[in-house]
């Protein structure tokens, strides 16, 4: 591979996903207005993510990572979006209490709005038509003026990733993430929940640790808790990411500012292809989804392409292997990293690779062969040296019915009653708090160890 590049480098490569805008003159156009735009996130946060992402990697901190499969330009509301954050916090509350270590939050949101599709076009009683490709290239409408991709939808997903991001880093600022109010991030059918009382024990305990703490120290904990917020995305829309390039002369480096942390997805990894390409020029923290037909070499190239200078909290593998194969796949990929001398960080997405339709025909995933294959994930890594740094779910705030199984039972026949997803199925509210709970509660994943205590 070439050693020069530039954020326009990825131009002179094979680009799979990438839409066919017909008017190049109306493309221009936008990216200039998205590049004159402010950024959304700035290069100090990026690097204070990458550095707590190279806690993770260590063993020190655990990444939770959650939102939706796609983002929609019309669920950029207000309730909607703090629901989304309101899960986050509940899971990572659960989890810092369980794992006893940091635990960092990135949501799969404010720019989530593009998906890899798995033909170009789409048929229906004879019409074919350009494939549905997410809210920032087209609209789902099958008409060929809504399946035309328009490359004003760059600017209007690049406002809404920004309002919604604004609106969260206000919520932090304002004191909503604050420990001693984890009322704040109650929904309104938590009383109903199965999850309540368990949920309670770990809230009331954080604030009888919490009081413990103030008053001996006769120290409010308040700055420590107001805690960070990182947004990611899947950057597969290359002219929309390259417009966030910036170069910034006090880094000395190129960073991508319309997110802290984008991943590429397992449909445009390709060593040769145009997204790895765009990817290794970044400062950013990368991800890359890492499935069962990557064999050692493919993904030996991945890291010493991606991560040349095996900097600490820079690449991480996000393997979705599936319930089924992880015991196979993961054990090999642990070994094929290793034998490159480059550390990475791990992280389990036990959605992707547990994907089924039901019996009406609906995409769904079990919250058993979730939980199986994160359970797995963090044996394997345990029982090689290694360690689980995080998990990768798609979860809603919402009380939708998408995934079966958890505590409250859902089965094929409720999945008619809240299907809401037009992507992929997303855990629900109380499903994510199991989750978190469940792994939290047993010793599935690792927790930081006990202080030794001086003799
Ligand atoms: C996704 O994260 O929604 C996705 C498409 O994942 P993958 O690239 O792992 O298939
Ligand atoms: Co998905």
């Amino acid at each position: 591979m070439s050693t020069e590049w530039s954020p326009t480098s990825w131009q002179s490569r094979p680009a799979q996903q990438q839409p066919p805008y017909q008017d190049p003159q109306a493309l221009g156009s936008a990216l200039e207005q998205l590049a004159a735009l402010p950024p959304i996130v700035v290069s100090w946060e990026v690097e204070k993510l990458r550095e707590q992402l190279a806690a993770a990697e260590r063993g020190e901190a655990f990444l939770l990572q959650g939102g939706d499969c796609a983002e929609s330009f019309d669920d950029c509301q207000s309730d909607k979006i703090a629901q989304r954050l309101k899960i986050l916090l509940q899971m990572s509350l659960v989890l810092t209490h369980g794992l006893k270590k940091p635990v960092i939050r990135v949501g799969r949101m404010a720019g989530q709005y593009a998906k890899p599709r798995s033909a170009d076009t789409e048929t229906r009683d004879g019409v074919t038509l350009p494939s549905y490709r997410g809210d920032i290239v087209n609209r789902a409408a099958f008409t060929a003026e809504d399946r035309t991709p328009d490359p004003n939808l760059l600017l209007r997903g690049y406002e809404r990733a920004a309002l919604t991001l604004n609106f969260v880093r206000a919520l932090i600022e304002g004191g909503f993430a604050d420990l001693h109010h984890p009322e704040y991030w109650d929904l309104g059918f938590v009383g109903h929940s199965p999850m309540k009382v368990e949920y309670e024990r770990v809230v009331a305990s954080v604030a009888d640790g919490l009081e413990f703490f103030e008053t001996i120290s006769a120290k409010e904990v308040h700055q420590s808790l107001r805690a960070e917020f990182y947004a990611s995305h899947e950057a597969l829309i290359l002219h929309y990411e390259q417009a966030q390039t910036r170069y910034i002369p006090r880094q000395s480096r190129w960073y991508n500012l319309a997110t802290h942390f984008p991943w590429i997805g397992m449909r445009t990894a390709q060593l040769e292809g145009a997204h790895v390409e765009y990817c290794r020029g970044i400062a950013n923290p990368v991800g890359v989804k890492i499935g069962t037909a990557m064999d050692a070499d493919w993904l030996q190239r991945l890291v010493t392409t991606l991560d040349p200078n095996n900097e600490p909290g820079k690449l991480a593998l996000i393997h979705r292997f599936g319930a089924r194969d992880i015991e196979s796949a993961l054990p090999k990929a642990i070994q094929a990293v290793r034998a490159t001398g480059h550390s990475v960080l791990w992280i389990c997405d036990p959605m992707h690779g547990n994907t089924e339709n039901s019996q009406s025909g609906l995409k769904t995933r079990r919250f058993e062969n979730i939980l199986t294959e994160l359970e797995m994930a963090a044996e394997i890594h345990r029982s090689m040296g290694s360690h689980l740094g995080g998990v990768h779910v798609e979860l809603t705030g919402e009380n939708v019915t998408e995934c079966t199984g958890g505590a409250r039972g859902l089965s094929d026949v409720d999945l008619q009653r809240a299907y809401k997803s037009s992507v992929d199925p997303r855990l629900n509210y109380e499903q994510s708090l199991e989750l978190a709970l469940r792994l939290a509660g047993r010793s599935v994943l690792e927790r930081r160890p006990a202080r030794q205590r001086a003799s």
